[in-house]
């Protein structure tokens, strides 16, 4: 749990836009973390929040199973701002009654201020009016006592409220989303003006707490991370490095299934670039043997996974006693565990998953309360250059998953050319940065082509580039034309074996990014 001295408290009720919350309020300096809305009054009341903030919710208050914050929270003293769900909740914990409206209200709204002090202070008052965004079901009929209306707006006579005495404030509407123009001000003037916050949550604050914290945790004891040269790991072995120097030990394990290079060049950089102690793993052949004659995509991800663990255990067993794992771990993935708890995963994501235990080992995880665009600028202030920063993301079980049917030397050669041009042509382009993801699979047919005057009977290659914020959907990137033909027609002309080239069209949901 983190130690800063002012964080706000967002309850999740379930809202698509609470992440969008917390990150709203980081941006003005102010530290924020999500917890589901069963916290215990006590656990609450421990972390001796600044603020607190009910976010939204697709349930309904009075739903027989709808999500209920424990009532507790209006005797703390400590300011409050609902949100949507959290509005409704308010009134009906403070005595006021929700009813299903008989028009709902999604989308744009106009909001017609009656009171410009608190969360609108700097505001103008009706006739003036600002653009919110609004998505309810649900109207609140009745105030509780001791709140009064602070706006209105076309379909809502009660669309934000204020307790008179009390530090209590709410909106039907949503502050955090872009489509509300006035939502930063909002939250603005709740996390500054109404609990008081000052703005000094950043980044450097960050590396000091951080650190600090990983010293008292490890003590003089041994830690291992284990690198893959991705962004996650990069930046959580330089902030480990940071704490405790020579205690950190990385072991960096070649699978045989990286792109063209990549081994070579993130050793070359944590060598020559940093001081860390880097173990260097060529685990080629004991992975290319351990997937000969696999087709299946999740006993493929199991066979690299396991691979991973064991290689990995007996490198680390050469260190001598080590007590810690460092992991990089991010703030969407603790949030996904926690509020999906339960969900049977669609993939399998191996990486040190299973490590801890097996070995006994706590966890280091520095980047727990951190969102990847936060990540990166962490990075960069630890002196980590650009290229690794902002280098795309590069799944653990590598080249393996991007080839359709079984793994062998051979097709591993072709999708490496294959790779090579997409990742040249996406950077020359400048495109490479603008997508989340952008790569070549290569397919298990073969169709019929000519060339010269001959028939051919080659492979087929499949590119994919996404557009995504966090991975969890996805949209395929609408690349321009002369970009696509380029690439085709470099693979076509200069891997051998190759003879089609098309271009993934799908998102995801219902598709993944990957196609393993
Ligand atoms: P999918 O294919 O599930 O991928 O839409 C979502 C994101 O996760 C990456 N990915 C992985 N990353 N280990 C990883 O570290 C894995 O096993 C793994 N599988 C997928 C994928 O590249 C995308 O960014």
């Amino acid at each position: 749990m983190s130690t800063y001295k002012q964080k706000v408290i967002i309850l999740d009720f379930g809202s698509q836009t609470t992440q969008l919350i917390a990150r709203r309020i980081r941006e003005q300096k102010v530290y924020s973390e999500i917890h589901p809305y069963t916290l215990e009054l006590a656990e609450l009341k421990a972390m001796q929040p600044t603020g607190i903030v009910l976010s939204g919710s697709p349930a309904s208050v009075y739903d027989a199973d709808a999500p209920i914050s424990d009532p507790g929270i209006f005797t703390l003293g400590i300011p409050i701002l609902g949100i949507c769900y959290g509005a409704q909740l308010m009134m009906v914990q403070q005595g006021g009654r929700v009813e299903r409206a008989e028009k709902r209200e999604f989308g744009q709204s106009r909001l017609n201020i009656a009171y410009t002090g608190g969360i609108f202070a700097g505001m103008e008052i009706a006739p003036a009016h600002y653009q919110v965004w609004m998505s309810h079901g649900d109207r609140i009929e009745e105030l509780a006592p001791g709140f009064e209306v602070t706006a209105t707006s076309d379909h809502s006579p009660y669309a934000a409220l204020r307790h008179v005495d009390q530090p209590f404030v709410a909106v039907q509407f949503h502050p955090e989303v872009a489509h509300t123009l006035i939502g930063n001000d909002i939250l603005r003037n709740f996390i500054f003006g109404i609990c008081g916050c000052q703005p000094n949550w950043t980044m450097h604050s960050f590396i000091e707490t951080t650190v600090a914290e990983i010293r008292a945790q490890v003590g003089s004891e041994q830690v291992i991370c284990a690198l893959s040269g991705g962004v996650d790991s990069s930046v959580t072995a330089a902030l480990v490095h940071r704490a405790i120097g020579d205690q950190l030990t990385c072991i960096y394990v070649n699978n045989g299934l990286m792109r063209t290079g990549e081994s070579e060049s993130v050793l070359r950089f944590f060598r020559e670039k940093t001081h860390l102690h880097v173990i260097d793993v060529d685990a080629t052949n004991f992975f290319l043997t351990a997937l000969q004659g696999v087709v299946d995509p999740e006993e493929k991800r199991k066979r690299i996974g396991y691979g991973f663990i064991d290689i990995f255990e007996k490198e680390a067993g050469k260190l001598g006693t080590v007590r810690y794992l460092a992991q990089g771990t991010l703030y969407p993935d603790v949030i996904e565990s926690v509020v999906f708890r339960g969900k049977a995963p669609i993939k399998s994501h191996h990486n040190v998953g299973g490590l801890p235990e097996r070995m006994h080992l706590a966890l280091i995880e520095p980047l727990r309360e951190l969102f990847k665009d936060e990540v990166r600028e962490l990075g960069l202030q630890l002196g980590l250059p650009e290229e690794a920063i902002f280098r795309q993301p590069f799944p653990g079980p590598g080249l393996g998953i991007r080839i359709m049917g079984e793994v062998t030397v051979d097709r591993l050669a072709i999708l490496r050319q294959a790779d090579v041009i997409v990742l040249e042509e996406m950077k020359d382009s400048g495109w490479y940065r603008k997508v989340w993801q952008s790569f070549a699979v290569l397919l298990p047919i073969q169709t019929v082509g000519v060339m010269g005057d001959s028939r051919t009977y080659e492979h087929v290659i499949a590119l994919r580039a996404v557009e995504s914020r966090d991975a969890m959907t996805a949209d395929w990137a609408r690349l321009p034309y002369e970009i696509l033909g380029r690439i085709s027609n470099r693979i076509i002309n200069e891997v051998r074996g190759v003879n089609r080239v098309v271009y993934d069209i799908s998102s995801k949901p219902p598709a993944t990014i990957e196609w393993e």
